[in-house]
């Protein structure tokens, strides 16, 4: 529950990591199942949390896409069912946009125009953003997104699941000793991993990496190369579009080196959200419905998933 876009009331989020590790990824119908175990129990613990009543709410914000279908589906159902109930407005949000808002909820508000990063397990976008609501998107993956890239590395170094974490924790304190491709893409805002991705793939295969220290130097050669693209790709785009300040956002936005490289790195002003609010969250979609809710851009009560939504 988020008060006026900015202060977080309650944010509980409950993970299915455990439940999805097991199979070494997500299962879409493991996911929308246990999103219906969870949907309730978690609404009545944010509002018990926050010591609300539903006299105390305004609207309901929900995402409605991208995303799994199904999962989108129970969550979409649920806050319609909620909204009816109360006769609360309902305001469908897009989970890309929401995780720009991320960065409301911290001390330091966004100043536009600002460019945003947004770097997820489905994306890899770089949106310019010149006010509420407005998002121009000049770059995107061509192939995997980033966090996609760290799942597959990951799987490729069998450090487990999910790969952003498990590569981070592995390369700590250790040295990117293994030359591995960067794609630039030169005169484009596009990224691309699954080279890099390749590359990583075919060092493991034609080499002996029985050793957990070569695996921890692969875990940080890849680290490396990612965070160096994307870094490099987004100063270079922000300096040339005279933006305020760099905004990044999504779950590899969590990753220590990103952050740390960034932030010694952007003669630009950088804002990250702590890295709670980077992986998915419903405060970022609450803060991010109660601008659409301010814009007075309130949906019916028969608003649709959009699993493939993009933006901008
Ligand atoms: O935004 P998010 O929570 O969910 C999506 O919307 O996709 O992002 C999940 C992605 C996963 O691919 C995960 O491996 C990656 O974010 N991720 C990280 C880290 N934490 C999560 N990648 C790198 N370093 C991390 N610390
Ligand atoms: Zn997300």
């Amino acid at each position: 529950m988020v008060g006026d876009g900015a202060d977080i009331l309650s944010d509980v989020v409950s993970s299915q990591v455990d439940i999805h590790s097991r199979y070494g990824g997500i299962v879409p119908e493991v996911a929308s199942r246990q999103h219906l175990i969870t949907a309730l129990p978690v609404l009545e613990s944010a509002m018990s949390e926050a010591k609300a009543s539903w006299q105390d709410i305004d609207a309901i914000a929900v995402t409605i896409g991208p995303g799994l279908a199904g999962s989108l589906l129970v969550g979409v159902n649920v806050a319609k069912a909620v909204a009816l109930a109360h006769g609360l407005p309902l305001i469908g949000v897009n989970h890309l946009e929401g995780h720009i808002y991320a960065n409301w909820l911290s001390q330091d508000k966004p100043i536009f125009p600002c460019l945003c990063l947004i770097v997820s397990g489905g994306h890899s976008d770089l949106v310019l953003m010149r006010g509420h609501g407005e998002f121009e998107k000049l770059g995107r993956t061509r192939d995997d997104a980033a966090g996609e890239a760290f799942d597959k590395a990951a799987r490729i170094l069998g450090l487990g699941y999910p790969g952003g974490p498990a590569i981070e924790q592995a390369a700590r304190g250790r040295e990117a000793s293994f030359p591995l491709p960067r794609a630039w893409l030169k005169g484009s805002h596009d990224f691309s991993f699954s080279g890099l991705k390749t590359a990583l793939l075919h060092l493991v295969r034609d080499n002996d990496f029985s050793d957990s220290s070569k695996i921890a130097e692969a875990a940080a050669s890849f680290q490396q190369a990612v965070v160096e693209v994307l870094v490099t790709k987004t100063i270079q785009a922000a300096q040339k579009l005279k933006v305020e300040q760099i905004l990044l956002s999504g779950g590899v936005a969590a990753n220590k080196a990103l952050r740390e490289d960034f932030i010694c790195n952007s003669p630009v002003p950088v804002l990250i959200p702590p890295p709670s609010l980077c992986t998915d969250n419903a405060a970022m979609i609450a803060a991010c419905g109660y601008h659409h809710y301010r814009l007075g851009k309130i949906d019916g009560y028969d608003i649709d998933v959009i699993p493939s939504l993009s933006i901008g």
